[in-house]
């Protein structure tokens, strides 16, 4: 489906849900003019989850955009449909795939229905759950820009990192400029909305790890040296040498960088030798500061300094080098690698409390357990509902409640597609917390479910 295909494509499918809205004030749900636009709804929006897993609606400045797509064309139906929004007080609607017929009829009967005018989201959030709506959801227009605005930067590092790794393959000179460019625009969106770029550290692409681990480890270098407090260009240094930090790869064998299994003495020589490698590849890069070029040689030398390249006694290692190492770390071990399967983040962070003060700086992993909070974004829990949700969102450094996908019913089963809840949400009839957290349980013992279904994105 080319960009027009899909504007018109869009376009259609609003136009339905204000007819159906409008026939429904005229005519029973059962009447076909009701069910009927509500049926074609569905068959028109589904072929747009082939490629993305929602769909956001929102209303900007009177207008209606769908998908980043204003629908100009205003029908009566479609003004119907945009005053009730506007009335109710719903600023963004968030479509999910596995969108059924019986969740739009029942989004049409709630905008039908609600006569109360500017409820906050909250309200809008609990009436659409007690009605029953499963995969249409409502958000502040902020939270739903925010994720989608993440999920773009983070697909424009992946392309610049995979530039950048074909150039110096190719025996070209990458330019700095666009990893400069591309780590700024991730700087900028932790300072918005950390928990919106690191959820997307998440997911693992097995396929794909040398780029999806070199994004991540600069946004986990970015949001340590957000916590540090340290200056922008100084983050930006970090940010870029957590990018480039294992660019010196390229100049080894590809079967022994993915190589399972114990390496030979030869072969962990061959690998130590990656920093120097780097070190010299971004010297011949323009854009690049020298102090991001020195993390790069440094990211392997160790707080103790028992690493490679092994320092000089009275060498100085620049204070932020430690900051790659614990980014590289956490994400090394949350990833699934061919020999190792990936643990989860809490036995990440126990993990590197034991190599604190050995590898790496204990300092920094208490800098970066503090910022990933009690439940790491990641993290698997069961709720005193009985279901099981993985953490998305860690609200206020670490305080406060979660925000959470629901991927197992209560009986253990997949859903087929994430609910997303917010622990804090109260139960309106006891006005106590609708769920409670139980524990943290162990993904392995559950059935199987991709984190690409879980956060929706598979990156470019
Ligand atoms: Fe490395
Ligand atoms: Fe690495």
């Amino acid at each position: 489906m080319d960009r027009r295909q899909t504007e018109s494509a869009i376009a259609g499918i609003v136009r339905l849900l204000g007819t159906s809205l409008k026939n429904r004030g005229l005519y029973p749900a059962s009447h076909p003019l009701v069910r009927t636009p509500i049926e074609k709804c569905r068959a028109e929006i589904e072929p747009l989850f082939a490629d993305r897993p929602e769909l956001a609606l929102t209303v900007t400045d009177g207008t209606l955009v769908l998908e980043g797509v204003p629908i100009f064309h205003l029908t009566s139906s479609l003004e119907l449909f945009l005053t009730r929004l506007g009335s109710i007080g719903v600023p963004a609607v968030i479509f999910e795939r596995g969108l059924t017929t019986e969740d739009i009829e029942r989004f049409v009967l709630f905008l039908h229905e609600t006569k109360e005018s500017g409820l906050n989201v909250r309200a809008v959030k609990d009436r659409l759950c007690q009605a029953g709506v499963r995969h249409i959801r409502v958000t502040s227009t902020e939270e739903g820009k925010d994720f989608s605005i993440a999920r773009e930067i983070y697909g424009n590092a992946i392309n610049v990192v995979v530039q950048a790794l074909k150039d110096v393959r190719g025996g070209r000179i990458p330019d700095g400029a666009s990893c400069d460019h591309t780590v700024r625009e991730m700087n900028g969106m932790i300072s918005r909305n950390r928990d919106a770029m690191l959820a997307l550290t998440l997911i693992k692409n097995f396929d794909e790890y040398t780029y999806t681990h070199s994004v991540n480890v600069s946004i986990l270098s970015l949001a340590v040296g957000d916590s540090l407090g340290i200056s922008e260009q100084h983050r930006v240094n970090v940010g870029v040498a957590g990018l480039l930090h294992d660019v010196g790869k390229t100049q080894l064998a590809l079967d022994l960088i993915r190589k399972p299994g114990n390496l030979s003495v030869a072969e962990y020589e061959e690998i130590k030798k990656h920093p120097e490698e780097g070190y010299a590849i971004l010297g011949k890069m323009t854009n690049i500061q020298d102090e991001t070029r020195r993390m790069v040689r440094e990211h392997h030398m160790r707080f103790d300094r028992a690493g490679y390249p092994r320092p000089e006694p009275d060498m100085k290692l620049n204070p932020h080098s430690q900051v790659i190492a614990v980014a590289d770390c956490y994400d090394a071990l949350t990833s699934m690698r061919t020999y190792q399967k990936a643990r989860t983040p809490q036995d990440a962070i126990e993990i590197m409390r034991k190599l604190a003060g050995k590898s790496i700086d204990p300092d920094l992993v208490l800098l970066l357990e503090r910022s990933l909070g009690a439940y790491p974004i990641g993290t698997m829990l069961r709720l005193s509902t009985m279901e099981v949700g993985i953490v998305t969102s860690v609200s206020g450094e670490g305080k406060g409640q979660p925000g959470m996908a629901i991927l197992y019913d209560r009986a253990g089963n997949p859903l087929t597609a994430p609910e997303t809840v917010n622990l804090a949400e109260a139960d309106p009839a006891t006005g106590k917390p609708r769920r409670v957290v139980l524990g943290t349980v162990n993904p392995l013992l559950l059935p199987p479910i991709s984190l690409e279904t879980v956060l929706g994105h598979a990156p470019a």
